[in-house]
């Protein structure tokens, strides 16, 4: 099971989410790949690893490295990572000249999907031939969407460049639900999107503090809300796939 978080902005925790999701999935028994395609690198950089592919992402990416011989254990059983790579952020280039570049990303996970019960694509945020190859790659999005008034507009837009293969996910985050526009957004898509996860993610200190900690929420702050809402987001993402 593929599962990509993705939005077409950035800074709206795509990253927190991914590492603490995969961990949890990891934590809950199931062997758990994150490949962190951001050139950026955030979500290496939670992990504790060194954001380099030997050989570099562009070989990885066209198929000329195996990409099992560059997988990296990190601190946490069953959790692995891809580590995300600098040459990524010419991924489009690189994807362009490949013969079909939506496919691309699906083949280099293709030879690893029997080892893994669930793959977490951390993408960068963008429209482009990346993105289209996380679309064919994944079986589901996860969404992270900033409770404002646009947001409605951005899931519309990440819906038509999805199109119908790919399921999606969608959930609030960063919500502080002393505002105003925070509860009226997240209201009215309560009636427009019955679809969307119920599960918010609060806007919390602690999700800063990875950056500092460098580890998931559950690691130094498990009892906070953070980590309490991203309990109940896996689980809830879990319900949703469906039994597998
Ligand atoms: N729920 C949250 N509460 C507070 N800060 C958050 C939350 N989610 C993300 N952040 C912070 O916002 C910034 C962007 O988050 P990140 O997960 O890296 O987003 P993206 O991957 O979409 O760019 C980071 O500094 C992160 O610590
Ligand atoms: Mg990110």
């Amino acid at each position: 099971m593929v599962l990509a978080t993705y939005n077409i902005k950035g800074g709206v925790g795509k990253t927190s989410a991914a590492v603490n999701l995969a961990y949890l999935a990891a934590r809950g028994g199931a062997a758990t790949l994150l490949w962190d395609l951001d050139p950026q690198g955030a979500s290496t950089y939670l992990l504790r690893v060194k954001p380099k592919v030997k050989g570099g992402g562009q070989r990885l990416v066209r198929g000329k490295t195996d990409a099992g011989t560059r997988i990296k254990g990190t601190d946490y059983e069953r959790l692995d990572l891809l580590p995300a790579d600098f040459s990524y952020r010419h991924m489009d280039l690189h994807l362009d000249a490949t013969k079909r570049p939506a496919r691309r990303l699906a083949r280099v996970l293709a030879p690893l999907a029997p080892e893994y019960d669930y793959v977490f694509l951390d993408c960068p945020p963008s429209i482009s031939l990346v993105s289209e190859s996380v679309f064919e790659a994944a079986d589901a999005l996860l969404i992270p969407l900033l409770p404002a008034t646009l947001s409605a507009r951005t899931l519309d837009q990440i819906e038509q460049v999805a199109g119908d293969g790919t399921s999606r996910l969608a959930f609030f985050s960063m919500v502080d639900s002393r505002k105003r526009m925070h509860r009226d957004v997240m209201e009215s898509f309560a009636t427009e999107r019955p679809e969307m996860l119920h599960t918010v993610v609060p806007l919390a200190a602690d999700v800063e503090r990875m950056g500092k900690a460098r580890a998931p929420l559950e690691e130094f702050a498990p009892r906070g809300g953070a980590a309490v809402a991203f309990r109940e987001l896996w689980k809830e993402i879990d319900e949703r796939l469906g039994p597998r």
